[in-house]
């Protein structure tokens, strides 16, 4: 990592390279979060069962986005929330996508969701971030999560039968190289929720993993 990338704030300035040399590929515009957040046969079954979710209740809930990227998934959200809270850690990002996002309901804050305080809110979405994360930041996540009455997770996992939650460094790398990927209801984390119910899974194309988004209720 150069200069420019280095400590003291290590996840931060992994993020930013990311970003800045479109380490998950490149889009049309400035910033691209990947193809998870980009292709249709992904991101189609999300939406609509998130917004299957959210239509379910008589008065809209209020969101917070964790980890929210380029936003190519939350802007097809946001309208069938009451407030909608998205962070992200990669600060041109979020300023970027202040400019790019105008909606009444909506703010972009820049956080660090394993060091920060995090925003209330009735659910969060957590999608496609904590799969990049250590274990000790995963930790430090799961500890503010009791704070929302439900979770919307999607993590990128093995398909076969996998050994959870194997560390690795923070960064643009994923468990899957290690054959492993985040299971927050079991060790190191022990998540202790409510009701698990999964939402969607989508397999990925060349036997690239499977996409699964879990809905927790803590209480
Ligand atoms: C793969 S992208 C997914 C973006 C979005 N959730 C989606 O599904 O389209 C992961 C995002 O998590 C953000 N992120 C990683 N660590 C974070 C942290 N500690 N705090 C806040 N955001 C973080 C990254 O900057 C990146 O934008």
């Amino acid at each position: 990592m150069n200069k420019k990338y280095k400590q003291p704030w290590p996840t931060k300035a992994a993020m930013a390279q990311v970003y800045d040399k479109n380490l998950w590929g490149k889009g049309e515009d400035l910033f691209y979060s990947g193809e998870g957040s980009h292709l249709k046969y992904i991101v189609k079954p999300y939406v609509d069962n998130v917004r299957f979710f959210l239509k379910s209740f008589k008065l809209p809930v209020s969101v917070c986005d964790l980890g929210c990227g380029d936003f190519n998934i939350g802007k097809h959200l946001v309208d069938f929330t009451s407030e909608y809270i998205a962070v992200d850690i990669v600060d041109n990002l979020i300023n970027y996508n202040k400019e790019k996002f105008k909606f009444k309901n909506l703010s972009f804050l820049s956080l660090d969701i394993a060091k920060d305080d995090l925003p209330k809110a009735d659910c969060v979405f957590i999608r496609q971030v904590l799969q990049h994360l250590s274990n000790k930041e995963v930790e430090a996540v799961v500890k503010k999560l009791y704070r929302y009455k439900y979770i919307i997770l999607t993590e990128h996992l093995p398909v076969e039968d996998f050994e959870p939650n194997i560390d690795i460094i923070s960064g643009q790398g994923i468990r899957l190289k290690k054959k492993s990927g985040i299971n927050l209801l079991a060790p190191p984390f022990n998540l202790e929720v409510k009701s698990e119910k999964q939402l969607v899974s989508v397999n990925l194309n060349d036997n690239k993993g499977v996409l699964v988004t879990t809905l927790y209720q803590l209480f």
